[in-house]
């Protein structure tokens, strides 16, 4: 077999973690090759180690069937390797063209000529594999899938001939996600060969031949992907089957424990954003607010967390307008939050895990006494969330958050918010970005709060997610709710004209 790379024996740790443990990949000429896994399963570390970023401490590459030592990036470059990084490498002010060749040429670079040249291939490489990419702009004017294009232009700029993308569609729209798709069999089909790293099954299915697979930095298989399932793919991947379904019984709601009433919030540009918006959650079910992005629905979960003022209405919790209370105060009365941007507003990021685990609760017994707080308590607390949440990291409670890959700071989050048992659970896009092991586990965690006689209050984009996992789905467009229905009598279609915002009931 002609392989044009060929990664055999791959062994890279970082202190107190095996990231590629003995890991193989062969790549074929012209094909898509997916490599899936798990966050945290080194598949990012496995592509750093063939783009010369890292040096393995075992194991050897071959590129086009000569083993080549990858000491730094310049020589996968001149190997023909290019790589996309999950966070795109751009100078903001320059231009497309000033970016691409940002890096080539030391001595005479950003001469005029050399520009208008440079330019003239840009325009070249970029009519040629369909990527509709002017030279001239300048980044910060550009969209993100632009920018996108843009470090596929540079690669193609330097005639690499294996494209590495790591997890390229997690910043893209969903037409942007099909554009991509379309790009990346253009570039097969002109003889490339690329490694594809997600942990999107669907994004295997529409464009991958094969597809490898890491569980926990160990090589798990490759498989053709024509003649493999969802399924199996997943069960490779997480090391046990996978349901894609929820399983929970009927709910067994109580009396209302979070009654909004009129609520109006502006936005961060000081616009409406919530208008008039009244809500009820009880005990015993998940109500999930479901929309398309932009609706209103940040807004109003940041205004009951207390993370955004509110221009007037009231937030009933358990019969008391909690409007004018610290996010402290609402917390301690029994309101939990997963929020949507976790790195923001759920973990410090500079802070070990532990740390973080005792965020919400540092200040009383048994975490602190007399106001003393008790680094034993804080040590023991974090190991029981970390053994029983299953949170995989380097060191254990030690670890700086920082380090720790998406899914399992989530988790973190996860743990320290449900551990605490609040009465109102919300969980803002609590699987975003998350593999499918991990969206089970937090799935079935919420239903299990429910379950618990807790009432949880579920944000979703997710047309599958809240299908799957609610009772009641709110559907909010342009900062109202256009309709209330109970989740196993609608579908798909329904939730989507209503997203688009017509009433239910309405026709139109
Ligand atoms: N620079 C680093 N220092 C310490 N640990 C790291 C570093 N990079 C990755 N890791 C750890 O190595 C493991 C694999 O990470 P990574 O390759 O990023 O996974 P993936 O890309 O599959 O999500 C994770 O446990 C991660 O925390
Ligand atoms: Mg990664």
């Amino acid at each position: 077999m002609d392989y044009v790379i060929e990664m055999l024996n791959i062994t890279k740790e970082f202190p107190g973690i095996k990231a590629n443990d003995d890991v193989t990949l062969q790549v074929e000429k012209g094909e898509i090759h997916a490599l899936l896994g798990e966050n945290g399963a080194g598949k990012s570390t496995l592509m750093s180690v063939l783009f010369g970023l890292y040096h393995p401490e075992k194991g050897i590459i071959k590129v086009r069937g000569e083993e080549v030592d990858i000491i730094n990036p310049n020589v996968a470059n001149k190997c023909g390797i290019g790589m996309v990084h999950q966070h795109f490498k751009l100078v903001h002010n320059f231009t497309v063209t000033e970016n691409i060749i940002l890096g080539m040429e030391p001595t005479k670079s950003f001469r005029r000529i050399d520009i208008d040249s440079a330019a003239e291939k840009v325009k070249e490489i970029s009519e040629r594999y369909g990527l509709s990419v002017d030279p001239h702009s300048k980044i910060e004017d550009i969209t993100v899938g632009m920018q996108q294009r843009v470090e596929i232009l540079k690669m193609l700029y330097r005639n690499a001939e294996i494209l590495i993308f790591d997890e390229p569609t997690a910043v893209l729209t969903p037409q942007e996600i099909k554009e991509l798709m379309i790009i990346m069999k253009g570039l097969v089909k002109e003889g490339k060969s690329i490694i594809l790293i997600t942990h999107k099954l669907k994004e295997i299915k529409m464009v991958a031949d094969r597809c490898s697979v890491l569980r926990r930095g160990r090589y798990i298989g490759t498989v053709d992907v024509e003649s493999t399932t969802e399924e199996q793919m997943a069960e490779m991947m997480v090391g046990r089957e996978v349901s894609f379904e929820v399983e929970k019984g009927p709910s067994e709601p109580q009396d209302v424990i979070l009654r909004i009433e009129n609520l109006n919030v502006k936005n961060s540009r000081g616009l409406p954003a919530v208008k008039n918006l009244s809500l009820e959650v009880r005990p015993g079910e998940i109500l999930c607010v479901a929309g398309i992005d932009g609706n209103g629905q940040t807004e109003l979960i940041q205004a009951i967390t207390g993370l955004t003022k509110v221009e007037s209405g009231s937030i009933f919790f358990e019969g008391t307008d909690v409007v004018k209370d610290s996010i402290r105060e609402r917390t301690l009365k029994g309101i939990g939050h997963i929020p949507e941007d976790r790195h923001k507003h759920g973990l410090v990021l500079d802070f070990s895990l532990e740390e973080n685990m005792a965020l919400q609760s540092y200040f009383q017994e048994p975490l602190a006494k007399k106001g003393l707080i008790q680094p034993e308590a804080v040590r023991e607390h974090s190991d029981i969330l970390i053994e029983q949440f299953d949170i995989r990291s380097g060191q254990g409670s030690e670890t700086s958050a920082r380090s720790m890959s998406g899914g399992n700071q989530q988790k973190a989050i996860i743990a320290r918010e449900v551990e605490r048992s609040p009465k109102l659970l919300i969980a803002a896009q609590p699987t975003r970005g998350l593999d499918v092991g991990a969206i089970e586990y937090i799935h079935k965690r919420l239903v299990a709060e429910r379950d618990n006689g807790k009432a949880v209050l579920l944000m979703s984009l997710e047309m599958e997610e809240v299908l799957n996992v609610s009772d009641r789905i709110a559907i909010i467009y342009e900062g109202e709710i256009v309709g209330v229905v109970d989740a196993d009598k609608t579908d798909e279609n329904e939730l989507g004209l209503m997203m688009a915002g017509s009433k239910k009931g309405t026709v139109n």
